[in-house]
């Protein structure tokens, strides 16, 4: 019976953690921000565009940028593609000639080395006058006032990240995953107007470039989105992901190998940023610290406990020939019929598959 209660104990507080968490944190989603923004701040802008294999998309992608309302003369936009062999940067170039009047830069990098060493590379090439760098993917399509909303943050030198709220198109994209969508964005935005969120979208990242130049940005395995948004919160600055900037991405591919690849990133971060940013002596103590612990604890520990759990009711069964234990791993797995249940079971799969997988593998490039 020990075995039996141990499992329902660590199960309760694996369901129970992230439950609590987000009762306590709902009600700040809909808090002010404190923070003092302005629709008419306009700095100058670097968007950073890292190209893979873009061939396709890399044109709709440059006109979107070159459609947004924002004044052409403040911004710059760096494109660096990895040596792509389906001309993706000769179509850069070829559409960089028909709009001389606005600031494209490519790069051409002859190997791939993956998205974060091309952002390195971009970083070298950015505008010195530029206050605001922005990350974008080549898939990723900003929805309109995206960008003014962003940058209207950033007029309070406090906030030193500001990312988006994801939404994905495409076939394989269904109701479960888009309720699951809004439970999670919700989070990151409660987290934010408390103080910062540890988590952020590559589809469109905005870092003040100040920060960068006086600190540079981390540069280990996994620094390609979040880490950047942690590291930069760990200073002291408000890193948010705001409601009004709103991102569409297509799914495209395995979408199991990019959710593995995502919870890859995740535990990356929780595992070094934090670390990264005290060794390198910038760490502040501020109310981010706590959100970070918590979702510490919900990334790199939370899922274990469901393993253990599920273990022990294993042992119970095959071992003991448990009744009680054949009855709840029996409830556990009625349960997936509910949808909210086993979205986050799934979460939990992906995040102990992707821990697993670091053992030897950091997905520094990765294939669609
Ligand atoms: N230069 C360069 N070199 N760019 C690359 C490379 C590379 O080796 N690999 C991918 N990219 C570019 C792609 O061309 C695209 O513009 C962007 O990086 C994102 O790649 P996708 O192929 O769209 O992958 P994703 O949508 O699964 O990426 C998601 O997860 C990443 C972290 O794993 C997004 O959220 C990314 O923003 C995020 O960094
Ligand atoms: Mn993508």
């Amino acid at each position: 019976m020990l075995l039996e209660v141990l499992a329902l104990v660590l199960a309760g507080a694996h369901f129970g953690t992230p439950l609590v968490y987000y009762g306590y944190m709902k009600k700040y989603a809909v808090m002010p921000w404190n923070i003092k923004t302005s629709e008419s701040y306009r700095p100058r802008i670097t968007i950073i565009a890292p190209t893979y294999n873009e061939s396709e998309i890399i044109d709709d992608k440059l006109a979107d940028l070159f459609d947004i309302n924002y004044p052409h003369n403040l911004m710059q936009v760096v494109v660096v593609d990895d040596g792509s062999d389906d001309g993706t940067a000769d179509r850069v170039e070829m559409w960089t000639r028909q709009h001389l009047d606005f600031d494209v830069k490519l790069i051409r990098k002859d190997a791939r080395e993956g998205k974060r060493s091309a952002i390195n590379a971009a970083l070298q090439n950015v505008d010195p006058l530029s206050e605001v760098i922005i990350l974008t993917d080549a898939d990723a399509y900003w929805q309109r006032e995206a960008l003014s909303n962003v940058l209207s943050y950033f007029a309070d030198p406090i906030v030193g990240c500001v990312t988006g709220c994801m939404t994905y198109t495409g076939r394989k994209v269904n109701f479960e995953e888009s309720t699951y969508r809004s439970f999670y964005n919700l989070l990151r935005i409660a987290e934010s107007k408390k103080h910062g969120t540890p988590i952020h979208n590559g589809p469109l990242l905005a870092l003040r470039m100040e920060i960068i130049r006086r600190r540079g940005l981390p540069n280990y395995p996994g620094s390609d989105d979040s880490v950047f948004g942690s590291f930069v919160a760990f200073m002291g600055y408000r890193a948010i992901q705001a409601e009004n900037v709103m991102v569409t991405e297509p799914i495209r591919g395995s979408q199991f190998r990019r959710k593995i690849r995502r919870a890859n990133r995740l535990l990356l971060n929780f595992l070094n940023t934090k670390r990264y940013a005290r060794n390198l002596g910038v760490y502040v103590n501020s109310p981010f610290d706590r959100i970070w612990k918590v979702e510490w604890w919900l990334h790199v520990v939370n899922p274990w406990l469901l393993v253990l759990s599920v273990a022990l009711l294993a042992v119970g069964i095959l071992f003991l020939a448990s009744l009680a234990a054949s009855i709840l791993l029996g409830v556990g797995l009625v349960l997936l019929a509910l949808k909210w249940y086993r979205m986050w079971v799934f979460q939990q799969v992906y995040l102990i598959v992707a821990r697993l997988r670091g053992f030897w593998t950091k997905d520094v490039m990765w294939s669609r």
